[in-house]
Order: C-alpha cells, then structure tokens, then sequence
C-alpha cells in the first residue's frame, strides 16, 4: 500500500494549497522546467503533459513513448559525469509529483526485529532521512534493455520492447543514506532474506493487465552490503523524472533495481516475488532455463564516442567508455579494422563504481567505410563476446558492437 498521505498523483497535486505548490515549483525548478508549466497557487491548470517532465531537446534525447534515450553525439568527451539534465529516463507510466514534507517510506515485514504488518509499518519521512549520515557514490545507471535494437541490427534476431540504442546508461554521482544504516536501528532478524521495494508512480498496466506498482525484489545481503536510500544526484535533490524525492540505489545491478519514488520496503524472512524479477529482466528464450534467476549484476559494455571529421590520412582520437556490473574495468582493446587486429586503448581511472573513459590514436589510411571495435574486460576476468546468446527480452547486449563510420 501506498502512504496515504503521499500526493502522487496528478490530481492530488492540483488540490495542493499554495505552500505545497511552492514546494512543488521548487523541486520541478531543478530540472529546470518548471517556470514555464508553474501555475498560479491553486489553480486547476494540470502542471504536464506527457510522463517525463524534464526538457528533452532533440540534441541530447531520442524519444522512446514514456521513456527517453541519451544521445552518444551529444557526450562530451571531457566531461566524466552524466548531468542528471542529460540522463536517460526509462518510466512504466509516467513521472509522479511528490511533496517531499507528505513523502513518507513505510518499512514492514516479518523480517524485521520487531515485526510490522504495512499497517502499523515503521514511517520515515524525508526530514528524519536527511537528518541521518549520508554517502556520496559514483557508480554507473544502465537499464537492463539497453542495446536491445543490436540484436536485430547486429545479430539478425529482432526482439521486441523499448527500442533502445546504447544511451540508456550514464555515471551519476548519488548522495544518500546506507539502507544497511537505517535496517540496524530498526533492527533486523538474522533470518530475513528479501527486501521488496516498491515505487509509488502509477500501477503498471500493460496488454489489459493491472501489474499494480512497479516493484522488485532483492536480497538482505545486497541491502546490507551497498543499497543506498537516495536523495541527490550531482549534490542537488534528484530531477522528478529520476525518483523525486527519495530513490533506492542497487550500485552495479540491473536499472530496474533502483526503484524510483520509492514508498515501501517489506523486510522478509521469506523469498519474495514481484513480475519484475520472474516475468521480466530475467533471460527466457531456447538458450535459457525455464528456472533463470532474476537479473542482477551488469555485464561489460563498451562504447565509443561518435568520432566527426574523419578522413583519410588525418590523424584523430577515438574515444570511449566502458563498463562493468562487478568491478572496474582491467582493459580495453581496440580494432579499427573490424576485428583483423587489435591494439591496447589508452584508459583513464574510473571514479567509484562509475565508468572508464579511454581513448585510441588512429589515421585511417584510406577512404570509405570502417569498422570500428571496443572490448573491454573487467576485474573479475569478463570479456566481452563477439556475440551473445539471444534471449526473448533483449535483455543485456553486451557483445562487441560493431560501429560503421565513414573516412572521406
Ligand atoms: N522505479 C519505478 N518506481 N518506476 C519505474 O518505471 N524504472 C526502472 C528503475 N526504477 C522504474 C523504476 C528502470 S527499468 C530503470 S532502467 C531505472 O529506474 C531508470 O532510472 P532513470 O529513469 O532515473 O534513468
């Protein structure tokens, strides 16, 4: 169940007194959009269109219906962070408005010392949140879908769901409260095994089926090891669209790990289950189990920066990131004679659990068209494959891509 006292909803939000609209303005004011869609104090204008309500200039965004992609040709090389304006969205209904002073985090569960039914759950609000010690984390965001379109572009086998490139990732600077910190003065029992998070945006509806929340699953171990509660991005409160006020952090795990909006957490001495971790970002498909375990950490990936200005003769810098769910990144290898040979890139220090720039010399020696490969291998040994298995969802692409760029 929802906070009752959480204004989540659209309609909620136009009732809102004019104090609450203030505060409401000030959080859309981070995204930078709100003077334009601002109304009066309690007019019954609706604030927005659309489920995400940050700009999406066509520069910096492809649109993809509730979601949006960030755009590789608009990275800048020299910057290391993504700027929480140009991170992708991914959304399965839409953006909610949340007061920050009505927000509230109810905790429940037989798992918990003292258990609590969600009626007579354990209440956080954001004040009590940001009075508690808080870290500051860089660590990469990928959805679970990203790269899904390779499977068809690259591998001949379509699947279908969001049609994402490779910018549905970025490396966020996360400030937040250790969920491990809050369990321990709440008190947990040794046997409790499974956390579910659940976000208070709209209930999933998908083909005539009410999915209810978005919300998933994960184990005790994870919440004690690195889970933060988050409330800023870049030292500022997060952008509505990433979760306004409070997210939950699973730092190299799958996206949909990260719940956004995050309303409840039920403490349980007993496996859980949610649709998202046994319908979907678990692999199915003729190469998996019936039984796959639900996705977790990310797999390796690399990408290169949309190189401009090529030309025969001409020396440039190619230049890329890469990343791993399981620890930084050991080596990046670089063809740009797609796959004949393979040289060592230049790569910088990832900061925290965030990505790894590098860069790469080159001077095509002729015009036309060349293919260009990044593999990257992380500290635990993982390389990326030449091809990877398919698997209904297009779920974790992470085989070498191969990038066509033309030479004049
Ligand atoms: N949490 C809620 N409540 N609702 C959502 O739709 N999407 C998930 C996750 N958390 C989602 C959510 C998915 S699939 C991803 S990839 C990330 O949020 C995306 O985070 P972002 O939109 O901040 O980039």
């Amino acid at each position: 169940m929802p906070p009752a006292s959480s204004s989540y909803a659209r309609r909620d939000v136009l009732r809102l007194g004019a104090g609450a609209a203030a505060a409401l303005v000030a959080a859309r004011a981070v995204g930078g959009s709100a003077a334009a869609a601002a109304p009066a104090p309690g007019s019954l204008v609706p604030l927005t269109e659309g489920p995400i309500l940050k700009p999406l200039p066509p520069e910096w965004f492809v649109p993809l219906g509730t979601n949006a992609e960030m755009r590789w040709d608009s990275v800048d090389p020299r910057r290391y962070l993504t700027a929480p304006e140009r991170l992708f969205v991914r959304n399965h209904t839409r953006t909610p408005i949340i007061d920050a002073r009505t927000w509230e985090l109810r905790i429940h569960g037989d798992g918990l010392a003292d258990p609590r039914t969600p009626e007579r759950a354990h209440v956080l609000t954001y004040r009590d949140l940001r009075r508690l010690p808080a870290r500051t984390v860089t660590t990469v965001l990928e959805c679970t879908g990203n790269g899904r379109t390779l499977f068809a572009t690259q591998q001949g086998t379509p699947v279908s769901g969001t049609a994402w490139g490779l910018g549905a990732v970025g490396t966020v600077r996360w400030t937040g409260v250790p969920l491990s910190l809050v369990l321990r003065r709440l008190g947990i029992r040794r046997d409790a095994v499974d956390i579910q998070a659940t976000g208070l945006d709209e209930p999933f509806v998908s083909g005539g089926v009410d999915y209810g929340r978005v919300r998933r699953p994960f184990p005790v171990a994870k919440a004690l090891e690195d889970a933060l509660l988050v409330y800023a991005m870049d030292g500022r409160p997060l952008l509505p669209d990433h979760g306004f006020p409070v997210r939950l952090l699973l730092p190299g795990w799958v996206g949909i790990a990260s719940i956004k909006w995050l309303g409840e957490l039920e403490v349980s001495r007993t496996t859980l289950t949610s649709p998202w971790n046994t319908k979907w970002y678990r692999m199915t498909g003729p190469d998996y189990p019936a039984d796959s375990p639900p996705l977790t950490v990310l797999p390796v990936k690399s990408v290169f920066e949309p190189p401009t200005g090529l030309a025969s003769g001409r020396r440039t810098v190619l230049t890329g990131r890469s990343w791993s769910g399981a620890g930084a990144i050991r080596r990046v290898e670089v063809s740009t004679d797609g796959g004949e040979t393979w040289q060592r890139a230049r790569t910088d220090r990832a900061r925290g659990s965030g990505w790894t720039q590098w860069s790469h010399p080159w001077r095509p020696r002729s015009s036309g068209e060349h293919v260009l490969l990044a593999r990257a291998t992380d500290v635990t040994g993982r390389t990326q494959p030449d091809q990877v298995p398919f698997n209904d969802g297009g779920y974790f692409f992470s085989a070498v891509v191969q990038n066509r760029v033309a030479v004049a």
